[in-house]
């Protein structure tokens, strides 16, 4: 009789499953011990309500301004001036994106800025462009012809410099090549290549006439290449012999060999020569870049194409089902990447920007080619990984590059901790003057670590939220005015309506965990998913009418900073409460031993879900009983006894996708099957099951 009514109207303070201590109630607690039997406790727990939205337990008090001399230069340097754009942006946005827009080259001027018809968005309606003539030639016409457009280094050392000027002969000899090989605009191309600025080049041939490309990360194998294909319809293949990476030789065109077994629609595969190990090339099927350029003009006369023309597919894949087509068209695309760039690395003509992210990846897209490129910006441009020969590499490219802008990931910030401080510390690092991360919640103590080895606690950190669906980023420091906080992606962007949504689609209230949405159509947005409208307004747009669904779950602080606990689909469920896994997963890395930690749910007759945790030490720790215990105590201190793990497994490594994402959706099913039998095809080591495995059992 007791426990029901207790449910019902405290919050439990249960220890263990079959000993009640206490219950809480607002601050006090009333102790008692009552002894219960386990299965009626058990059966209570099954049938309390869930707690609707999800809860919040770690809080950040750290707070950091950009210092005066960064704000006094910077296009956005006060908060005033921050709102007060953001203001006109949401109640007109037609006159923010307007006057955005037309900073970019028009062929012919819209007739209207946005035609709405939910979900289906058209911006700069009738205005016609080109997006590659707006990254190339408008500055290798201008002052810019001379200029750095990429500094590149591969991974064995080689060295090129290509400006704006090299860049578009490049681009229009390679438009040639296509045209002279039959692609015709919206025909699709797949690209497939090591990241080199081949890639980019290619990239903007595809966008110069028209064609739409479909680039795939080349760690990916020949199975997706095919399931890509297949999707996309593509007839034409960019694709090199080979990339270097950890030392290797990944062998592309032999994986595009293999895909090309099973899908025969392909007419025509050019390969460009990087590596030069043997490869096969079928007669009149696959030839050489290399040959290809020599025989056509350095000069391609650009055609307009519509704001709304097909510009890319990027595949991303669901957390289950075949991977998504997301498509994103030309003018709004080109238009939101060009100003997020523009405002939030506040990119000046004089800094060496660097992005670390792949081609193949959205990051890759928006702020390597269309972003960086429209700003006419210099960026660099590396092939290899970030531990080849060692973990300084980075940090060797910055010091003689003097770059500027730093733009990278969490997790690779997490495997620069794990292997030691004394690589950075080797380094000249003073050219920096911003930092970027993209692509997970970024751990506070990751963010402090970037902050302190990396920024010389003087570069402000840009923690940039977004989706391959959003194409811009989306919520966003300010780098000149925004105080940043470690954790959080702190303020939308322009245009940018972000809010937090319960179950009945209210806005949460300051610090309630809800969905994170969209209220309002933004310039960069997916037009839909490749041949499947039906998918894309079910996937986005079904929980709340007219409301982008991004899929993760956050809460809005008092100063309406966005922290981003996680993807809904891996909320924990402990006794009723939902936990994001980003914040267990960021007390554990708030401990000294820890490098990097992943947390999933296990189903538990008891409390719903036990909370199991994987933990990948830093080089100078070794796994004990002793620092299993203390990590337990460690996390129920600092967010409380509900998160307290039931199970800490020390792994060597964590699964990852290709693009660096924990797949946590492995790890719930190994914890929960003792196996793993789902999609693992876009896990980036595969080794890393049967260690995990290993761990489990020691
Ligand atoms: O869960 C969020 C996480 O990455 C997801 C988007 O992944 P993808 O489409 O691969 O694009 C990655 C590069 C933009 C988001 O739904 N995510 C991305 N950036 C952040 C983030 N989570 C927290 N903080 C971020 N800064």
């Amino acid at each position: 009789m007791l426990i029901p009514v207790l449910v019902g109207c405290y919050n439990r303070f249960v220890t263990k499953p079959c000993e009640l201590r206490g219950f809480l109630h607002g601050s006090e607690i009333f102790p008692f011990t009552l002894e219960v039997n386990p299965a009626s406790f058990a059966a209570a727990i099954r049938q309390q309500p869930m707690s609707k939205s999800i809860e919040s337990h770690l809080t950040e008090d750290r707070e950091f301004l950009p210092a005066k001399e960064f704000s006094s230069k910077a296009r956005i340097s006060s908060l005033a001036q921050y709102k007060k754009l953001y203001k006109e942006s949401i109640d007109k946005p037609d006159v923010f994106w307007a006057r955005e827009a037309k900073e970019l080259q028009w062929d012919k001027p819209w007739n209207k800025v946005l035609e709405w018809k939910a979900p289906f968005a058209k911006w700069f309606v009738d205005g016609k462009l080109n997006v590659a003539t707006n990254c190339v030639d408008r500055h290798a016409e201008g002052p810019r012809k001379n200029k750095a457009a990429i500094i590149f280094e591969g991974e064995p050392g080689d060295k090129r410099v290509i400006t704006y000027g090299q860049l578009q002969r490049e681009v229009c000899q390679f438009a040639n090549v296509l045209e002279k090989n039959g692609v015709k605009a919206k025909d699709r191309v797949l690209i497939y290549m090591p990241m080199i600025p081949e890639a980019a080049v290619a990239m903007l041939a595809c966008a110069r006439i028209g064609a739409v490309h479909s680039v795939v990360f080349g760690g990916f194998s020949a199975d997706s290449i095919v399931d890509r294909l297949e999707d996309s319809g593509a007839t034409t293949i960019i694709t090199a012999d080979g990339g270097w990476r950890r030392g290797k030789v990944v062998p592309l065109k032999e994986n595009v060999d293999a895909a090309l077994e099973k899908y025969t629609a392909v007419r025509k595969c050019i390969v460009f020569k990087r590596c030069g190990n043997d490869v096969n090339m079928a007669a009149s099927r696959d030839t050489w870049w290399h040959d290809e350029v020599a025989a056509v003009s350095h000069r391609h006369k650009a055609k307009s194409f519509d704001a709304e023309h097909p510009l890319f597919i990027l595949y991303t894949s669901g957390s289950t089902g075949k991977p998504k087509g997301i498509l994103h068209t030309s003018g709004g695309y080109l238009t939101g990447t060009y100003s997020t760039f523009k405002y939030i690395f506040d990119i000046r003509e004089e800094d060496i920007y660097w992005c670390t992210a792949d081609v193949g990846w959205i990051t890759g897209h928006s702020y390597i080619v269309y972003g960086p490129l429209a700003n006419g910006a210099t960026q660099m441009m590396y092939e290899g990984a970030p531990n080849q020969p060692d973990f300084g590499r980075f940090w060797k490219i910055i010091e003689e590059n003097a770059v500027s802008i730093f733009y990278t990931a969490p997790t690779a910030i997490r495997a620069f901790i794990k292997a030691g401080d004394h690589f950075p510390a080797n380094h000249d690092l003073s050219s920096l003057r911003l930092l970027g991360s993209v692509g997970e919640p970024i751990n506070p103590e990751a963010w402090m670590w970037y902050h302190n080895k990396i920024g010389g606690k003087r570069c402000p950190i840009v923690d940039t939220w977004w989706q391959t669906e959003t194409g811009s980023i989306m919520i966003s420091p300010l780098p000149g005015c925004t105080p940043t906080k470690p954790g959080t992606a702190t303020l939308p962007f322009f245009g940018v309506d972000a809010a937090i949504l319960d179950e009945a689609g209210n806005e949460c209230k300051a610090n309630e965990g809800g969905k994170l949405v969209i209220r309002k159509p933004w310039p960069a947005m997916t037009r839909s998913i490749y041949g499947d409208k039906a998918r894309y307004s079910k996937t986005y747009w079904s929980d709340y009418k007219g409301i982008y669904t991004a899929g993760d779950g956050a809460r809005r602080d008092k100063q309406g900073n966005f922290w981003i606990v996680g993807r809904i689909d891996d909320v924990l469920n402990v006794s009723g409460h939902r936990l994001g896994t980003a914040e267990v997963e960021s007390s554990l890395v708030s401990h000294p031993a820890v490098a990097e930690s992943a947390v999933v749910g296990r189903p538990d007759e008891l409390k719903g879900q036990g909370v199991v945790c994987f933990v990948t030490l830093k080089e100078t720790h070794q796994p004990s009983e002793a620092l299993r215990k203390e990590l337990r105590e460690h996390v129920g201190k600092s967010i409380g006894a509900i998160a307290k793990p039931d199970d800490i497994y020390f792994a060597p490594a964590l699964p990852k996708t290709r693009s660096g994402k924990i797949m946590r959706r492995l790890l719930k099913e190994l914890v929960t099957t003792g196996d793993i039998s789902g999609n693992v095809t876009t896990l980036d080591d595969v080794n890393v099951i049967s260690n995990l495995k290993a761990s489990m059992n020691s």
